[in-house]
């Protein structure tokens, strides 16, 4: 019995809720591994809308849920998103939700720097969430994050505010934004430990013994592929990696236990924030794609940009993401559709490329290459088998998986957990 890690192909919001709730009801543990607050997943179960950010999406189906080291914690929208989900019936308790005890926090000096660097940046903003994502991740790496773990040592706690106000109270006066005071941080975080330390572990224990007992752990990712700080359009991308290899990392696990790599594309492509976009649509059927997926950015509220599949995209995501199997969702958003495209390639000045290069003038000059395929005039919007697929859809689906060399083990037909056609249960993998 494999694990399953999920993970997007473009550059997220591909409905990777409605994909990890259905697996999430399956497993036995959802870990979170990477990102942050940054992330957005709407649930629909029953009557309830769940909007979790932080917080493992199996918390919705009463399943443990575990934040992992490689996730970067705001304490306080933690807290309120449990407040939140705990008003909306559901148990979080240190018994349901258990957190990296060497997971770096997110303090309010990384949200301010994350704005008043973007604020600085002016018309070449990359479009962050403001959420302080990109310089926790700094900190971390520079070795000067404080953890969970440091919570329970107040002496600690007050070394490493010195060595963070240094950093970044010099960083915030140059860009003309307000400082912060040491001591209303320091008496906040003692607040807060309490609070936290119930939730606090060495996870990569746990689920050693889990997977040792043969229990199912879905790793939940968020962002995507093309959002990743190496493998994405840097640097419009967000500040960890995306990839599946990352659950291994970001979980304390080693590789060989994150098992099925499930990624997760719309059968058209969204953008929020700035960078490339090779296939973006800016006219009537990029706005009409965008109406109709309703896609609008779950913790942002931006309008997403919008535009055609990009198979060669995706390709390079199934490739640097050790994707083996695609969930395609919101297939139903092209029914009625005359003509369809697909990215297949780009040219580049004189030059044809099958890849997205590295480069971020390339990038920007990258014209698609298109093939273009026949609509459908019938519906896919909620279909179960593959047989209700009108035949044109089904061609359509076949050709992506063609061209992405990755098979499609699950169509998602409409938002309802239930439209879903499965091909292949990644559990059984
Ligand atoms: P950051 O992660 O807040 O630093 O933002 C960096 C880039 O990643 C921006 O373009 C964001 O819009 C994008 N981003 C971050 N999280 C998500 C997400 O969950 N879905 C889609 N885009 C995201």
């Amino acid at each position: 019995m494999a694990n399953v890690a999920v993970i997007g192909a473009q550059w997220g919001d591909e409905g990777k809720g409605k994909v990890v709730d259905w697996l999430a009801s399956r497993a036995d543990i959802v870990v979170r591994f990477q990102g942050g607050h940054n992330a957005g997943h709407t649930l629909v179960v029953g009557s309830q809308t769940y909007k979790l950010s932080l917080l493992p999406s199996g918390l919705a189906r009463g399943k443990l849920g575990i934040i992992g080291n490689g996730v970067v914690i705001d304490p306080e929208a933690l807290l309120a998103e449990i407040e939140r989900v705990r008003g909306q019936g559901l148990t979080v308790t240190p018994q349901t939700l258990r957190i990296a005890d060497n997971a770096a926090l997110i303090l309010p000096l990384h949200a301010a720097l994350d704005r008043a660097r973007e604020t600085a940046r002016a018309d070449r903003k990359i479009g962050t969430t403001g959420r302080g994502i990109g310089p926790a991740y700094e900190d971390k790496v520079a070795r000067r994050a404080i953890r969970m773990c440091d919570l329970a040592e107040p002496e600690t706690l007050s070394e490493k505010l010195d060595e963070l106000l240094l950093h970044h109270n010099t960083l915030l006066q140059g860009l003309g934004a307000p400082v912060f005071e040491k001591q209303a941080l320091l008496d906040r975080l003692l607040e807060l430990a309490p609070l936290l330390l119930p939730y606090a572990e060495p996870v990569w224990e746990r689920l050693d013994e889990a997977r040792r007992a043969g229990r199912r752990i879905l790793f939940e990712g968020a962002q995507a592929v093309m959002l990743d700080v190496d493998h994405g359009t840097y640097p419009f991308v967000t500040s960890s990696n995306t990839v599946a290899a990352t659950a291994a990392a970001g979980t304390g696990m080693g590789p060989a236990s994150v098992g099925f790599v499930l990624g997760i594309a719309k059968a058209y492509c969204t953008r929020v924030g700035s960078g490339p976009f090779p296939t973006e649509l800016t006219d009537a059927t990029g706005a009409l794609l965008g109406d109709r997926g309703r896609e609008f950015g779950t913790v942002t509220g931006r309008r997403r940009r919008c535009g055609w599949f990009d198979a060669a995209l995706v390709r390079q995501a199934v490739k640097v993401g050790g994707i083996q199997g695609l969930a395609l969702t919101k297939l139903d958003v092209l029914d009625g559709l005359k003509e369809l495209r697909l990215g297949v390639g780009y040219r580049i000045g004189g030059e044809t490329l099958r890849h997205l290069p590295a480069g971020m003038r390339a990038q920007a000059a990258a014209e698609p290459i298109y093939e273009t395929m026949e609509g459908w005039s019938g519906s896919t919007h909620g279909a179960r088998t593959w047989v209700e697929l009108p035949a044109q859809a089904l061609k359509y689906v076949r050709r992506i998986e063609e061209l992405v060399e990755a098979p499609v083990t699950l169509l998602s037909t409409s938002p309802e957990r239930d439209d879903t056609i499965l091909m292949r249960d990644p559990f059984e993998d």
